[in-house]
């Protein structure tokens, strides 16, 4: 056994508006002993995704909340140190919902091993895991794309929208990206092969969307609602489908925006919006992940990753990147 602390964030206080660093503590405990049918779990890389915002909050949603004094939750590749579960051995690496803590304990319920050979490891809470499998079956499955079709993603550069862009090429769409700077446009246009990237902050988006989109647009992949979000709806073109995966722009509200008004595009042009929640496709991950994983290895698909090193900067980092100040997947590598 280690003698090494578990260091863990936990939530203080819950947030109004932006969070803050004061809103975790960063405490150090002793590692868990696991019982009979328990493994015991160092954190090698955990992920920092937008979801965790809406934890932080004590309102109704799709999960529980965090309670105060609890670790954040979060999912995280890890490596398996002891068991007592007749599933795992130790050195097994695996993937689940362990939280942003160095060691934790699990049943062994909901964990994943992970494949190895496919891609670094870390891209199991990447590329090859939720974010990705939440760009994969929200575009191909919601979206419905056929070759030709004028697809938009915002957020283009994030976890999400880069391979939704990506794989949107490989179904031979003309893709467009928003992003909220210069770099994350010359990165999705010149690194990823789209056609074409807004700057939604210094740029009228509605006249370059009229610009890059003569023809309007037929697919439109939504990780931010706001502004960026009405400017699409009023181009989208008869039979469009609209996925709306996230919005990312109400998140920090203190009071939400008003309602989008601008719905009856939906019946003039008999578009489909719907919402979905990636965890609606878990019966389908190991296909998303084989397609992605050979994608990877013919050169089709790439991945950037904005890595902080350190437990204890994860606050920083989610701050951050709720903020835009990530480049790509942002991950916390915890331990080698
Ligand atoms: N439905 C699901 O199952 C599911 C699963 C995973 C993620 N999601 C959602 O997908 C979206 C993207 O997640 P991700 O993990 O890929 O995050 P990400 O794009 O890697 O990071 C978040 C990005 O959001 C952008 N952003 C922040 N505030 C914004 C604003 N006010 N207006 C426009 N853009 C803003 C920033 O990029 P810029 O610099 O470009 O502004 C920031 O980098 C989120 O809405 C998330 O909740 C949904």
């Amino acid at each position: 056994m280690s003698t090494e602390i578990n260091l863990r964030v936990l939530l203080k206080s819950r947030p109004k508006g932006f969070p803050t660093e004061d809103d975790f503590d960063v405490v150090e405990s002793t590692i868990p002993q696991p019982q009979q049918g328990e493994i015991l779990l160092q954190s090698l890389w955990l992920s920092l995704d937008p979801y965790m915002r809406g934890r932080m909050n004590d309102a109704k949603s799709y999960a529980p909340s965090v309670n105060i004094g609890d670790p954040m939750v979060g999912g995280s590749v890890a490596k398996v140190i002891e068991s007592r579960s007749p599933v795992f051995k130790p050195g097994d690496i695996v993937e689940g919902r362990f939280g942003w803590q160095s060691y934790a304990l699990s049943n062994g319920l909901d964990v994943r091993k992970v494949d190895e050979s496919l891609a670094p490891l870390q891209t199991a809470v990447g590329v090859l895991g939720m974010p990705g499998l939440t760009a994969y079956f929200g575009f191909l499955d919601v979206c419905d794309p056929t070759p030709g079709d004028t697809v938009v993603v915002s957020a283009a550069s994030g976890a999400v929208g880069q391979i939704v862009g990506q794989i949107a090429k490989i179904m031979g769409c003309k893709v467009i990206g928003t992003a909220g700077s210069e770099a994350k446009v010359s990165f999705i246009v010149n690194e990823l092969g789209f056609d074409a990237g807004i700057n939604y902050k210094n740029t009228n988006v509605g006249e370059s969307l009229d610009e890059l989109c003569p023809e309007g647009i037929d697919v439109y992949f939504d990780n931010v609602g706001g502004i960026v979000t009405d400017s699409v709806m009023d181009r989208i073109n008869t039979g469009a489908r609209i996925a709306i995966c996230g919005q990312i722009s109400q998140y920090n509200l203190e009071s939400p925006d008003m309602a989008p008004r601008n719905l009856g595009i939906l019946t003039r042009s008999q578009a489909k919006m719907q919402g979905f929640l990636v965890f609606a496709y878990e019966s389908r991950y190991d296909e998303g992940i084989t397609r992605m994983a050979s994608w990877i290895k013919e050169g089709k698909l790439k991945y950037k990753e904005d890595v902080v090193v350190g437990l204890r900067n994860a606050p920083r980092a989610f701050i951050g990147m709720l903020n835009g100040e990530n480049f790509g997947k942002t991950l916390v590598k915890v331990s080698e």
